[in-house]
Formats: C-alpha cells, structure tokens, sequence
C-alpha cells in the first residue's frame, strides 16, 4: 500500500524547515539488528544488569566484552537500509537539521548523515575505566578480552548503561535543538528509555509537529501530530522521494 501522509506533513517538507529526526532501534531493524523490546528484543533473551549495567561490568567484564563482540560482529556484516538513507537525504535536503539517535551501532554515518547527536554513545568506540582515555576500534571482533588501555585498566565500550548519565553536553543540544526545530520526527522507538524519552514531548510543547513513524503505536504516540504506522524502511523514503520532487 503507498505511504500516505498528510497534507500538513507535505507543506513542511521544504528546505526552511528546521527538522530534527529521532530514532531508535526499530530504523535498524530491516538491517537485521535485533531490536531491545518487543517479541523478539534482546531484552527477551538477555537480562539488562548481566550486560548492559556498570556494576555487570565490574563484576565479569569478560562476559559483557563477549556480549559486544557479538553485537560489533553482527553489525559489521549488515548495511544501512533504505530508512536510513532516507535521513542522509533529509540531512542534504534542510538546512537546519538534526539527527538524534539513541542507537550504537553506526549506521547513520555509514549512510551519510553528519550532524548527528549520539545519545547512547557508539558501540564503536572504547573508553578507559581508570584514565578516561577514548578512541575508535572499528575492528568487528576484539581479540583478545577484557581489552586494555596503555595506562594498564580495563577497557569498556564506549556506550551509556543503565544507571549513568546521558553525556550532558549532547544531551543539552539535543533538547535544543529539539524545542527550536518546526518538524521532530521520532522513528523507530519504543519511548520507555529517560530521559531520551521526553524528546517527542517536548518538541510538541515547543510547537513543533511532531510525526511518528512506527509499526506500531510507542509510550509517546499521544504526543505526536501523525503516525504514520509502517517500516522505517518503507515510510522514510517514501517522504525522501516528495523531497526531491519538491526540490526540483
Ligand atoms: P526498542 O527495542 O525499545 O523499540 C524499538 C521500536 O522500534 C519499537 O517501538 C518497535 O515497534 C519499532 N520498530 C521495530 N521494527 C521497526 C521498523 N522496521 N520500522 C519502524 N519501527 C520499527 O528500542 P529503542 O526505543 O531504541 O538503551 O530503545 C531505547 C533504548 O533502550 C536503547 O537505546 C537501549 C535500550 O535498552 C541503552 O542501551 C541505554
């Protein structure tokens, strides 16, 4: 069935507007990342504070370094899908734009976008329990576990677990660029993850419109203007494609 959107929707789809995109695990999911909730969500399979907590960690960093290297693995054998690179062309398109992502897994900037506001970290880089130090390691799998840094202590992925908080700086800009965007579109999540969550609403009590793409309906549709139920894969490019006919 075509994607169909309202007209409303349609009139904002101009290079002016200020839009910010949200997403959540479900952008990734017809890459083939499995998503958090839901039937077939890690959260079923994987219990949060075995893997996904700093006290895990500090407890048996070997087993939450295995359950990484399985992700890293995963991710690097799979490819942005058409959801995402629908929001490179967004990115292209507006000249004010942001992606918030609460995803680790990279794929936004292997399909193109750059302005990207990465809430939960990147399961891509590493950090150093002890001194703090950070870098990239894109390898897909690391050799040899628990890794460490040059000051001698553990290194940790460099994502946020249950219990920390969010990087304030990034944080910080999300939410403003979220109560000063004119469109907020929230894809692919859940919305039972804070303070991530508060984003829907409040770029509507800043008067944004606020689209949600989704298979089904999250915690936050109330807050949305539209839903537009469907694949991020399908619904995105779809909006993608009335961008470049507007544009020409
Ligand atoms: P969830 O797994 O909680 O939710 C995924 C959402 O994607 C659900 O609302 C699905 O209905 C939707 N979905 C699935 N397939 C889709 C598709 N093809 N197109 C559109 N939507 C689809 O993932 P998040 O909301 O991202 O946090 O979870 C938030 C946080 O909880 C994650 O960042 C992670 C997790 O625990 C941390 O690790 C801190």
């Amino acid at each position: 069935m075509p994607v169909q959107f309202s007209s409303k929707l349609q009139s904002l789809l101009i290079p002016s507007t200020r839009v910010v995109v949200f997403t959540g695990a479900g952008i990734s999911a017809e890459s083939g990342v499995p998503t958090f909730r839901g039937q077939n969500g890690l959260w079923k399979e994987f219990r949060v504070e075995d893997l996904a907590t700093p006290q895990a960690f500090a407890t048996d960093p070997q087993r939450v370094w295995e359950w990484y290297n399985w992700r890293r693995e995963l991710i690097s054998r799979i490819d942005p899908n058409g959801g995402h690179l629908a929001v490179a062309e967004f990115e292209k398109f507006f000249s004010d734009f942001w992606l918030v992502t609460q995803n680790v897994d990279g794929l936004h900037d292997r399909s193109g976008n750059h302005r990207i506001l990465k809430l939960h970290g990147d399961i891509w880089e590493v950090r150093c329990v002890s001194c703090g130090n950070g870098s990239v390691d894109s390898r897909p799998v690391l050799p040899s576990l628990p890794p460490h840094c040059e000051c001698g202590d553990l290194l940790r992925p460099g994502v946020v677990w249950f219990g920390e908080v969010l990087p304030a700086s990034v944080f910080e800009k999300a939410v403003q660029v979220t109560q000063s965007c004119g469109l907020f579109f929230s894809v692919g999540t859940s919305a039972e993850v804070f303070p991530a969550a508060q984003l829907p609403g409040i770029a509507r009590q800043h008067g944004a419109y606020v689209v949600e793409v989704n298979i089904e309906r999250s915690a936050a549709a109330y807050e949305a203007n539209e839903v537009l139920l469907g694949k991020a894969g399908e619904v995105l490019p779809a909006i993608a494609a009335s961008l470049s006919v507007r544009s020409a």
